[in-house]
């Protein structure tokens, strides 16, 4: 059987790391792809260099040319820049919404029937756009950012509750960002909901509510440590694991920013909700009845989401 193709498209730090993990897991050959000549062809040797170290056989290739993207099974989007002092949310909008509308347009032409991850921010106008830009099934376009945030979650709980990270399990839902909803009564420690974690005296309400605070800050914190970029290690290692979903055909129950069609009472809009990946892409969205102060929350996200769209229509009125 042939090799799985991952082209990723963007070769900063995300896209680096996204590089070596998929060629380290073996998940097929990888194409990495930048406007930047030099970088992605130097990221590649580099990485084709630990090949005889870490005993994989993925190749890899850096490229400035869409054409090499063709045939790929799973493109991971990262192109794009990360806001930096003094810019505009509009500002960053207007940029990397013309980065979107370059690389959906690239997949349209060299890669119509791949499985596409996006992680460029704002996440879920970013993932919108690349959908309507590239013309792709929406099953096959999603975003990524609820596998990270509920990652992000589950290392606080496990902190909290000193326990292995394995059997902490952690369910959000929303945009990615200070809205995002953590849902504490199905986040679980093996099975336990918090709330009774909280009756058992594990934790106090009040402990959580600062985990959940800081879960949703997590990208800002990591910002102003680094000071000059953005998180990448996990948010690579939370792109992978959606890739591994598809290629494998795992069907994995896990969070991603996906077109909504009336489920949770969202119509063609791209929200963070669990659903089921596997060689389908998008399989199933997985609908929950949500507790009064989840909905509450899950509105003011989805509401935020909106407002970043009509951002991005007044930007580009192409966008439809
Ligand atoms: N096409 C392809 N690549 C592009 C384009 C484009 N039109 N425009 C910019 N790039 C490339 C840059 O040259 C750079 O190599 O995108 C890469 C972005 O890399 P970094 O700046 O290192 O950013 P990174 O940390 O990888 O994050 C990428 O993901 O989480 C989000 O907020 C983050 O939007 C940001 C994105």
């Amino acid at each position: 059987m042939a090799r799985a193709k991952i082209a990723l498209i963007g070769a900063g730090n995300i896209g680096g790391t996204l590089a070596h993990l998929a060629a380290a897991k073996e998940l097929g050959d990888v194409v990495l792809f930048d406007v930047v000549e030099g970088v992605p062809q130097g990221k590649a040797l580099d990485l084709n260099q630990c090949g005889p170290v870490e005993g994989f056989d993925s190749h890899l290739k850096g490229t400035n040319d869409y054409a090499d993207i063709a045939g790929a099974d799973v493109i991971i989007v990262t192109a794009g820049v990360a806001r930096k002092p003094g810019m505009s949310r509009d500002d960053l909008l207007g940029i990397n919404l013309k980065v979107m509308k370059a690389v959906g347009e690239g997949i349209k032409a060299n890669a119509p029937d791949a499985f596409v991850i996006c992680i460029t921010n704002p996440l879920d106008a970013m993932v919108w756009a690349l959908r309507e830009f590239s013309g792709l099934p929406h099953h096959m376009v999603v975003g990524m950012a609820g596998v990270l945030d509920s990652s992000r979650f589950r290392h606080f709980l496990a902190d909290e509750f000193k326990v292995s990270v394995k059997d902490v399990t952690a369910f959000v839902l929303g945009g990615h960002g200070d809205t995002m909803v953590p849902v504490v009564e199905y986040s679980t420690v093996a099975g336990i909901p918090i709330p009774d974690l909280i009756k058992m005296g594990w934790s106090t309400k009040e402990r959580i509510d600062a985990i959940v605070a800081r879960t949703r800050s997590g990208g800002g914190e990591i910002v102003g440590l680094l000071k000059t970029g953005s998180a990448f290690y996990a948010p690579a290692t939370s792109g992978i694991e959606m890739a591994e979903a598809f290629l494998k055909d795992k069907k994995r129950v896990i969070p991603c920013a996906v077109n909504l069609t009336g489920q949770y009472g969202v119509n063609d809009l791209y929200v963070g909700v669990p659903c089921v990946i596997g060689a389908g892409g998008v399989e199933r969205v997985v609908e929950i009845a949500l507790g009064d102060e989840a909905q509450a929350n899950f509105t003011v996200s989805v509401d935020a989401v909106k407002e970043l769209l009509a951002a991005c229509r007044a930007i580009d009125p192409s966008l439809g």
